[in-house]
């Protein structure tokens, strides 16, 4: 069983994503955390991100290693966990021009395969998991909330984990990485064909899990009626 969820940052994708991957008991990836992965390096080596040749040349150096823990995944970089380092600001600020570079993803996609390949089952988010990644998945979703409501949250998380940052600077951010997420020419965050969109706006967590769990439930029914007929007709 394949799962893509795709939408705009802070449309609640990743505390969904775990949550179905752990509760249908499949694997979970954050594909993001690798865009993240080859943004602290590139910040750390000092490399143009405007630089398409450099950023390439970047990832083909880069050992990436993602570990599928249960529904946790622990992302490796040269040997090193940074799973959390992958969430700083500057991070933040400068991972949607990485990811909008030809070079990085085309590295990075088949990477994303490859796991989707080696487990049964896998609950993948990002960016353009049901329109690229996985055009084959057998449920797509598209989560999208408010900007305001997208900025809160992300604002709260962050609080949460000691980044104190104004509100503003969160809007802003959100706004950029959506504009750049949409208008690049590679793989653009766009709605799947097929996919099932959930505006999260107005919902808690568990409502929009439970409308995600649905989704899939209806779409299995369905599609194992649509089985039997085939049978039948068959006979
Ligand atoms: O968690 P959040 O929504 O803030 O972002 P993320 O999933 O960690 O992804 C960070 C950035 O990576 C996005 O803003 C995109 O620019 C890029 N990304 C992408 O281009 N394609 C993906 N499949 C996943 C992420």
């Amino acid at each position: 069983m394949k799962i893509a969820i795709d939408g705009p940052a802070g449309a609640g994708k990743t505390t969904v994503a775990r949550e179905i991957a752990r509760r249908l008991n499949i694997k979970y990836l954050d594909t993001g955390a690798m865009y993240r992965a080859v943004t602290l390096k590139a910040l750390k080596t000092a490399v143009d991100m405007n630089n398409e040749a450099a950023l390439k040349r970047l990832t083909a150096t880069c050992n990436l290693e993602v570990r599928c823990d249960g529904s946790e995944n622990i992302i490796y970089l040269d040997g090193e966990d940074v799973t959390g380092e992958i969430r700083s600001i500057p991070v933040n600020k400068n991972v949607s021009i990485v990811a909008r570079s030809p070079g990085v993803r085309k590295a990075l996609v088949p990477l994303q395969r490859k796991i989707a390949e080696e487990y049964g089952g896998i609950v993948m988010e990002g960016r353009d998991i049901g329109s690229n990644v996985l055009v084959n998945a057998d449920y797509k979703i598209f989560l999208s909330a408010s900007v305001e409501a997208r900025a809160c949250r992300r604002w709260n998380e962050m609080k949460d984990n000691g980044l104190y940052v104004p509100l503003e600077d969160v809007i802003d951010e959100i706004c950029m990485r959506d504009r750049i997420d949409q208008g690049r020419e590679e793989a653009p965050l766009t709605v799947a064909a097929g996919a099932e969109v959930i505006d999260t706006t107005a919902y808690a967590l568990e409502e929009v899990i439970q409308m995600v769990l649905e989704f899939i439930r209806n779409k299995e029914t369905k599609r194992g009626s649509e089985e039997r007929i085939c049978c039948d007709e068959g006979r």
